[in-house]
Parts: C-alpha cells; sequence; structure tokens
C-alpha cells in the first residue's frame, strides 16, 4: 500500500532513497517524505522533507531547501492514506516531539485511538491526523521513562502495546549508526551490500544495489549498522536467515522502449506465460510438472473441493479456474472475495482446499483468508509471483508464477499467468482422477500454443487504438461474456474501470435482460465477448437484444467469423483455441482497449488516482 526505503551505509543516502521510493511509487502515492540522519556534525541532527502529491515535487522541495539533506543513513516514504488525507503534514517520516526519532510505516494501527488520547494527556503534541503518529511518541515516551534503552528495545516495548498491520523503518539522533527495521503483515525486505544496508517494501528497489536479500518475517525486528545486521523476534529471540539471491535483472524492473509498465506488461505476456509454463508442459504423457505440488499430491488426490480466495483481477482469474476446475477435474469448486471470505464464517469439510492466488504475495485480505483456513487445519495452496512473499511462505505448497516483477497497478501479465497455472492445475487434478491421457495430452499441447496466439492478437494493436478513439468519450460501458468467459468480462470492465476511471459493469450475459438491459440505449457500448464456442448462438441472441435498443457493439469473437462482422459495430478476432483457454485470449483485447481509452483521457496509467498495486491493509 505504500513504498518504505531505508538506508545505512558508506554512501551519501538522499540520493538513494529517493530513488528507493521513485522505484516504488507504483504501491501508494498520494504524498511522500525523507528524512536524512546528519552525524557528520558536532551534534547528530535528521534533516527532512515532506510534501503532499508525487515525489518530483519533494525533490523540488528539497532542492531549495537551505539544510542540506546530507548523511549516510536514512528513511522515505511514498504514502497510500489510510488515517489523514494526503497533505504534508500526513506524510511520513513521523516525528516526535524533541524532533530525535523519524518513522515511515506502512500498514495500520488499529488502537491507535486510545493510544493517542493516553499521549495527549501525557503532554505530547501530535502534528498529523495519521494514526502512524501515535508510534513516535510512543517511542519517546519509552526512551523518556527508560533513558537506558537502546532504539530496538524500546521499540520492542512499543510493538508489544499495539494492534494492526506494520512494516516500519525508524532512525534517532541519539543513535546515528543505526537504522531499525520491522515488520508485521506489511512487507520488509533487507538488502545485505558490502558495507550498506538497504531495507524495502519490495525487492525491485533493491535491485541496483544487491541482490543478496533477506525476507523479513512478521513479528521481526531488524537492527541494521553499517557493519552488521540482526534479527530479532518479539520475544527477543535472536533469528538466523540466510541470504536469498534475487533472479531479477535491473531492466526487467524498468519500463524499457514502452511509455508505460502496463503497455510493456501487455505485450510481455507471450514471454510471461512461457516462463509460467517453463518445464511444467509433459505433453507426450499428458501430465504437467508442478514441483511445488508433489509435496502434497497425496492430499490433492483426496480434495473433494476447491474454495479459492483472492481479490481483484486474481479473483477473476480464480472465477475463470472454477469453470476449468469442475469441467477438467471434475472437483467441486466455489470462489470467493477473500474479502468476504473472512469474515463468512466458511464451513469447511475435512477434504477441502483452499487455493489462494496472488501476484504480490501481499494483499492483506487473501493473507487474513489464508490465515483462517490454516487455522481448520484446511490444506492451502497458492499461486503467486512475488517469491518469499507473505502468502508463499505461509501456504502449504504452491507454484511460483516466475514472470517477474509486476509494475503497473493494473494487472495484465499476472492474469493471463495465473490462467495458465489454473490450466496446469486442472490437469494436475484431472489427471488423478478420471482425465484421460489424450485430453492430458491436447489441453497441454493446446496451452503450449498461447504464447504465439497472444503475439498475434498483440499485431491488432493499431485497430484497438483505433476503436478506442471512437469510444473514449463514452461514459458507460456493460461487457458480456458467458461461460468461460463472463469473468473476463467483468475483468474487462475493472481494467477500464481502474484505468480509464470510466464507469462499466462486467455481466453475464443471460443476466442482461434481468435487468441492466433497461441501461442499454445509443450512448451505451456494449462490449460482447462471443468466440466460437458451446455458447456462441446464445451469445448472437444477446447482441441481437443490445441491438434492438440501438446500443453500439464491439465483438471479440474468433477469426474467421464473417457472420459477426454484419450485426455489430466493431470486431476484434482473436484466434481458435480450446474453449477453456479462450478466456486467457479474449482479455488481451480488453486490457489493450482499457489502456488505449485510459490513454486518451490522460489518465496516469502506471499510477492511477486512488489504487496502489499491492493493497497491504484490510
Ligand atoms: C488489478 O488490476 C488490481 N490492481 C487489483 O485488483 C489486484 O488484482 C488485486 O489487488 C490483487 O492483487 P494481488 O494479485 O497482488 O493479490
Ligand atoms: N496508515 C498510515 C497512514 O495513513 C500508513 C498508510 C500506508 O501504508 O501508506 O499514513
Amino acid at each position: 500500500m505504500c513504498g518504505i526505503v531505508g538506508y545505512i551505509g558508506k554512501q551519501k543516502a538522499l540520493p538513494i532513497l529517493l530513488d528507493g521510493i521513485k522505484t516504488l511509487e507504483y504501491r501508494g502515492y498520494d504524498s511522500t517524505g525523507v528524512a536524512v540522519l546528519n552525524n557528520k556534525i558536532n551534534a547528530p541532527k535528521i534533516y527532512y522533507a515532506k510534501s503532499a502529491g508525487r515525489i518530483n515535487v519533494l525533490e523540488e522541495k528539497i532542492a531549495h531547501q537551505k539544510n542540506g539533506i546530507d548523511g549516510f543513513a536514512g528513511i522515505a516514504h511514498t504514502r497510500w492514506a489510510t488515517h489523514g488525507e494526503p497533505n504534508e503534514v500526513n506524510a511520513h517520516p513521523h516525528f516526535d516531539c524533541k524532533k530525535q526519532i523519524f518513522l515511515a510505516h506502512n500498514g495500520i494501527i488499529e488502537n491507535y485511538k486510545e493510544l493517542k488520547a493516553n499521549l495527549i494527556k501525557k503532554g505530547h503534541k501530535f502534528s498529523s491526523e495519521t494514526d502512524t503518529e501515535v508510534l513516535v511518541h510512543m517511542l519517546e515516551d519509552e526512551r523518556n521513562e527508560n533513558p537506558g534503552f537502546l532504539l530496538e528495545e524500546a521499540a520492542l516495548k512499543v510493538l508489544k502495546k499495539i494492534k494492526g498491520t506494520y512494516g516500519l523503518v525508524i532512525i534517532d539522533a541519539r543513535e546515528p549508526e543505526k537504522l531499525v527495521a520491522v515488520r508485521n503483515f506489511s512487507p520488509l525486505v533487507l538488502g545485505i551490500g558490502d558495507g550498506e544496508y538497504i531495507v524495502a517494501s519490495d525487492a525491485s528497489a533493491l535491485l541496483k544495489y544487491t541482490r543478496q536479500i533477506v525476507f523479513l518475517h512478521d513479528g521481526e525486528i531488524a537492527v541494521l549498522t553499517p557493519e552488521k545486521h540482526k534479527i530479532f523476534n518479539l520475544r527477543s529471540e535472536s533469528v538466523t536467515r540466510e541470504p536469498e539471491k534475487i533472479e531479477w535483472t535491473e531492466e526487467i524492473a524498468k519500463k524499457g522502449d514502452f511509455p508505460h509498465f502496463m503497455l510493456k506488461e501487455i505485450f510481455e505476456q507471450p514471454e510471461a506465460i512461457e516462463n509460467s509454463l517453463r518445464g511444467r508442459l509433459l505433453s507426450k504423457e499428458g501430465l504437467v510438472k508442478l514441483g511445488g505440488l508433489e509435496s502434497v499430491q497425496d492430499k490433492l488426490r483426496e480434495a473433494e473441493r476447491i474454495i479459492i480466495a483472492a481479490c481483484g483481477t486474481a479473483y477473476l482469474a480464480g472465477r475463470v479456474g472454477e469453470y476449468i476446475f469442475e469441467e477438467y477435474a471434475g472437483i467441486p469448486t466455489e470462489v470467493d472475495f477473500a474479502s468476504e471470505f473472512r469474515y463468512r464464517k466458511p464451513v469447511f469439510r475435512k477434504n477441502d482446499i483452499l487455493l489462494v492466488i496472488s501476484q504480490s504475495g501481499e494483499t492483506a485480505d487473501t493473507l487474513a483468508a489464508l490465515r483462517e483456513a490454516k487455522q481448520k487445519n484446511i490444506l492451502t495452496i497458492g499461486i503467486v509471483n512475488v517469491v518469499g512473499s507473505s502468502i508463499a511462505r505461509e501456504t502449504d505448497a504452491g507454484v511460483y508464477q516466475h514472470i517477474g516483477p509486476e509494475i503497473s497497478v493494473a494487472s495484465t501479465k499476472a492474469f493471463t499467468s495465473a490462467l495458465s497455472i489454473l490450466t496446469l492445475f486442472s490437469v494436475f487434478l484431472g489427471r488423478q482422477r478420471g482425465m484421460s491421457l489424450t485430453m492430458g495430452r491436447r489441453i497441454t499441447e493446446e496451452l503450449g500454443k498461447i504464447p504465439d496466439l497472444i503475439k498475434q492478437i498483440l499485431k491488432s494493436k493499431d485497430q484497438i487504438f483505433e476503436i478506442a478513439k471512437k469510444y473514449e468519450s463514452y461514459n458507460n460501458f456493460l461487457y458480456l461474456g458467458r461461460k468461460y468467459n463472463m469473468p473476463i468480462a467483468q475483468e474487462g470492465a475493472l481494467k477500464l474501470k481502474e484505468i480509464s476511471y470510466v464507469h462499466a459493469e462486467g455481466y453475464g450475459a443471460g443476466e442482461m435482460k434481468h435487468g441492466p438491459i433497461a441501461m442499454i440505449n445509443k450512448e451505451f457500448p456494449s462490449v460482447v465477448i462471443a468466440p466460437s464456442d458451446s455458447v456462441y448462438e446464445k451469445m448472437i441472441s444477446n447482441i441481437e437484444e443490445v441491438k434492438a435498443r440501438r446500443g453500439p457493439i464491439i465483438a471479440i469473437a474468433t477469426e474467421g467469423n464473417k457472420e459477426i462482422k454484419q450485426i455489430v459495430e466493431e470486431v476484434i478476432y482473436i484466434p481458435k483455441t480450446l474453449e477453456m483457454l479462450t478466456p486467457i485470449l479474449s482479455v488481451v483485447p480488453l486490457q489493450l482497449f482499457a489502456y488505449f481509452v485510459g490513454v486518451l483521457r490522460g489518465v496516469d496509467i502506471d499510477q492511477p488516482k486512488n489504487l496502489a498495486k499491492s493493497v497491504t491493509v484490510e
């Protein structure tokens, strides 16, 4: 939900901190700030700057600040506000009454109101409306009452009094050679350099400085000095954790020749799916190899129901998975929004499986749904992209997506990758049950062709841009699909909403006559997903119903279908494939359509307003 960076070492901290939060700006970007500990002057002092808006506003402010923000340790934050509007006062880092302790936070302190009231009674002066600010005054209070406390000792006392989620980085002018990082629910990774450390919300901010990283786990505190680091937990037990090597190249976390990460990642989909499938298709035997599931394959054989919990686009991938699992693995499947699942008191049965889907592996609602199922001893499986993320670590088993970082707030390559892995999973489960070798072979062979079929669709980019130009001024859209493509209608609508702010609704085409058809007129276009599949004739009837109300129609149809061209305004063709695989293809034109409408409407594509890439708060 926000980007946090901390640095301590032999280099000037400020440029590293600013560069780090720029890399993380996709995670949240409504206000920002930096604080640097200058220990090269007689009395160590912390210089800071904060601003509403984007990081370039902060840089402008720093450039004109008379006190040079100079020093070798510091923290920085780019915010996605939860408590207190996005302005300069509420921007992080926050500081205590004497401006000796500075802290940046990702998450929510749920009991901040009562803590704040007690601190005000004790004379603390607050400057912001945020929940976060209680933390620095609590640290100040602990150190006032225990002058001999080290910063980490004060932090340990504070953490035991708060409820909520947090990733924290903290500096204190009284200990100029130290940076403290704390993790509970909100992600933090530690980059280990040569005589320097950089801690950040995700690994993409570390790539420039090191490939050696240590993932902090929930309830852990890291104490960093230029020479060494130590990690301990809330019970003060020391934690030893071997560094892991990040495989991402620095380039993959950059836009390259593309104007936006979203377009880059749409065009990366063929390669992303190839990477998700690499080494996993055993077409000759009609099988798949999913190494991450081998440890639980016997339990999977006994599975009698699959429950899928996820959020947003990942949830819609799960909705496609529901059709796939029921048709090809013959297992009853249900899908729920993770944010609903965790509160609706789900009734589990012994041989249930909970499958969670999450690109970031840090989505708070999905993580909470996972933990709910684990409480009930349900086998949990994850489809995750970020290695070492909370969800990846806490599921019993899983399948990594291997698609590199997905930076754009709008999820595209992670979605089609998840659909590919859900298909692999259905073959894995199906071949444990009644699926024949022939069927397994057919699915795996067709799946292997998908990357090239997407490349064909991407060649229609100019046609799709022309269609976007014709329709970018409309303010309402209805997306319609059936069966495997009903979730794609919803995903297409979600993409348009989040990237162009245009209202759009994804609906089952069969349901349209039970209400939404009342909205149709010539000002209300419909995007209709009508590949040549088992429900094509039904889709044609729905198209006629829309036409009868003079609604303009943009259709997604299978190559070679000339008939549909006669009855709709626009047709975007996709290649023929298995019905179960059409969603991976039909979503691509919808991603491009949303992207182009957003560009034409002047939206900041990679950082659309009010959104963040990884929703690590509830
Ligand atoms: C997708 O375009 C959205 N940005 C959002 O719905 C996203 O899919 C959702 O927040 C889930 O994220 P995750 O896959 O990292 O869990
Ligand atoms: N809850 C804190 C605030 O509103 C942190 C939000 C974030 O994670 O960016 O400032």
